[in-house]
């Protein structure tokens, strides 16, 4: 069967087997909800754009890349879970929507930023509930040095001049070393040098913090920040991080970062150089400093959500009514090739728009004697911007139910 091309921001792709993208996400590229100055995406990104003052901060760029730029040019294997089409939007086979901004470091690397941030949209297939959306938004942030006498120069005053910052600070940092066996430098590098990058990015880092969560109404009440490095691993950088912050009794997890694999700037044709990166999503952080409740919140268009936010301005959301969730279970049996969880929760989300608020598995089982499977998922209907009927939510069930049946041959039980 021939399926109908795709058509995203004026441009059509052919679509072929690999195709899985939906037109709920669809609808969603294009809406650049972070350029919106006023909308607390847009307020987030300011912030940190501005933080960064000297960095070259870019937006903007189109989602559709190739798997060579989302995975391969970053060090990815052939066989890592994001690759998979359950875990991404394939356009086709040659094509993806980004799964995050790192799929543009090596052409901005290549373009000869030595200092930038780029914000963009970033899509990733994903269960359904409060704090996850198929579309959300990140910023990447690099830096460059020259991996000489004048590099090495320019980090020990940068380090001098943020360490100095952060020592009259109120912020409580639980490090981890630089490098260790587990965590080491490249080969490539001088030891010392990449002792100098790291440290250049954490300081860099831990004062984006204070920026963002130190001191504010309503985050620390007079606390010191807490923030805390730990050890991470990405196939792109080398020793990698990723920062946490102490909010509300827990640790949040805000970032992940590291010092530039080499490859990343050999591809990018820079020579001599050393470099670090960061990304960070936007969302957990504005949903933290706003006190957004729901990550369905900032696609809303209801002027009682929109009208709370000012260019500029953390404030903290004022929830209007919550309107009575509304449960329906499903359950049936299983085809023969299986089900994953996100073909279900996209299934969902592309039947009923942002009815739905979330999606439990709430049983799974396998018949002894006929080996046939059958999943029960209970989901939760719910509109952010009115009360929904026990009738409308009947109906959009029933479509649901319909369309599972259409799209994935299952037997209702
Ligand atoms: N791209 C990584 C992610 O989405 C974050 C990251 C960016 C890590 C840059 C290291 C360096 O999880």
């Amino acid at each position: 069967s021939t399926r109908p091309p795709v058509s995203l921001l004026g441009q059509r792709y052919a679509a072929d087997s690999s195709t899985n993208i939906t037109s709920a996400i669809i609808d969603k590229v294009g809406r650049n909800l972070y350029m919106n100055p006023s909308h607390p995406l847009g307020i987030l990104q300011s912030l940190i754009s501005s933080h960064f003052h000297n960095f070259n901060s870019m937006v903007g760029l189109n989602p559709v890349v190739t798997p060579a730029q989302n995975f391969d040019d970053l060090g990815f294997p052939p066989d890592h879970p994001g690759r998979a089409a359950t875990d991404s939007y394939y356009i086709n086979k040659d094509l993806l929507l980004r799964t995050h901004t790192s799929a543009h470091e090596v052409e901005t690397f290549a373009r000869g930023e030595r200092k930038w941030l780029l914000s963009a949209d970033v899509y990733r297939r994903d269960e359904i509930d409060a704090s996850h959306y198929p579309v959300f938004h990140q910023m990447e942030g690099a830096r460059v040095f020259s991996a000489d006498a004048v590099g090495r120069a320019e980090l020990e005053d940068d380090n001098a001049r943020l360490s100095h910052h952060l020592a009259r600070s109120n912020i409580v940092i639980e490090d981890v070393p630089h490098i260790t066996a587990s965590n080491p430098h490249q080969d490539v590098h001088d030891p010392v040098l990449a002792e100098l990058v790291a440290l250049n990015l954490k300081l860099s880092l831990n004062s984006l913090m204070l920026t963002l969560f130190g001191d504010r109404a309503g985050v620390n009440e007079g606390e010191p920040l807490r923030v805390r490095w730990i050890e991470a691993y990405f196939p792109f950088t080398t020793p990698s991080y990723e920062v946490e912050v102490f909010f509300r009794g827990k640790w949040l997890e805000i970032l992940g970062c590291g010092v530039v694999q080499q490859q990343t700037l050999d591809r990018a044709r820079v020579p001599d150089s050393i470099s670090w990166a960061f990304g960070l999503g936007l969302e957990r952080i504005a949903m933290i400093l706003f006190s957004i409740p729901d990550i369905r919140l900032f696609w809303s268009q209801d002027p009682r959500f929109i009208s709370q936010f000012t260019a500029g301005q953390i404030n903290t959301f004022k929830p209007y009514s919550r309107y009575p969730a509304c449960y329906k279970d499903v359950s049936f049996w299983l085809p023969h090739t299986g089900l994953h969880d996100n073909d279900f929760c996209d299934l969902v989300r592309d039947t009923v728009g942002d009815l739905v608020q979330d999606v439990v598995l709430i049983d799974s089982f396998t018949h002894p004697k006929t080996n046939r499977s059958s999943k029960c998922y209970r989901i939760n209907y719910c509109s952010m911007d009115r009360s929904l009927s026990n009738d409308e939510a009947n109906s959009v069930h029933a479509q649901v139910i319909t369309n599972l049946k259409d799209k994935f041959g299952v037997e209702i039980r």
